[in-house]
């Protein structure tokens, strides 16, 4: 099984919870699965440039219009994109690591998303046959924290919303959220326990992960 780790988060792992989860997920699923492949996605040293023209008639002129020559510019702009498709394409499972950062992803981790959501690269787009998949992903474990707490279906929450609604566009609708909230502790005292429940949780859903592996491989 290949695993793709994006993370997004500029801190150590000792002063980040979402970056604990994470810790907390790939310990168990590597005790469990020593044989898993690990691919490791640091956005803050791989970053993503932000979307450009070039990168527009580069990824769209060919669906959108006839006979396009794209220029060297726009070869170029792809290459990013290209490569960071090459590793999703690659995965089974997408592990996303990342605070909340008003409200939503932080814009980093937007970045990734626009270049490797690109037609030709990780999915078609067909008037015939709507969206189709070039990717084998098959599900995605979200691992995130908040400084606030927050309720089922809460309205400010931009952030489960918006990678469910992207990765579900190209297919993937099976979505396993690991969420620390109530991780601000000025406001909510129970702040460790909330943590703790939440490294529990992310071990767990490593364990449904391989065993679920075993089963297929028998
Ligand atoms: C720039 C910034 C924006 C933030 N915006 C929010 C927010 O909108 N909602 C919230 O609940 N917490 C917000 N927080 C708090 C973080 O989500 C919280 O500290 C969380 O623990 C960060 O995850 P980490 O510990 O993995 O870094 C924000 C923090 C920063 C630095």
């Amino acid at each position: 099984m290949n695993i793709l780790h994006v993370c997004a988060n500029p801190k150590p792992t000792e002063e980040s919870v979402s970056k604990q989860l994470a810790a907390a997920f790939f310990g168990k699923i590597i005790e469990l699965m020593p044989n898993v492949e690990l691919v490791n996605v640091d956005l803050y040293d791989e970053k993503p440039p932000y979307y450009t023209y070039d990168l527009y008639k580069r990824a769209w002129y060919p669906i959108l219009k006839e006979n396009h020559k794209p220029t060297k510019a726009e070869e170029a702009s792809i290459n990013y994109a290209s490569q960071q498709a090459d590793k999703f394409n690659s995965a089974d499972v997408l592990v996303l690591t990342m605070p909340m950062w008003n409200f939503t992803v932080p814009a980093i981790m937007k970045a990734w998303m626009d270049q490797v959501l690109c037609p030709g690269l990780t999915f078609n787009i067909s008037p015939e046959e709507g969206i189709k998949p070039l990717h084998k992903v098959r599900s995605i474990v979200l691992l995130v924290a908040s400084g606030g707490v927050y309720k089922e279906e809460d309205e400010r929450d931009a952030l489960t919303r918006q990678v469910r609604a992207a990765f579900g566009f190209i297919g993937i609708s099976d979505i396993e959220i690991v969420w620390a909230d109530g991780q601000n502790p000025l406001f909510n005292m129970d702040h460790e326990q909330r943590k703790e429940i939440a490294l529990e949780a992310a071990a767990e859903i490593a364990e449904d992960i391989a065993e679920l592996e075993a089963v297929a491989a028998e």
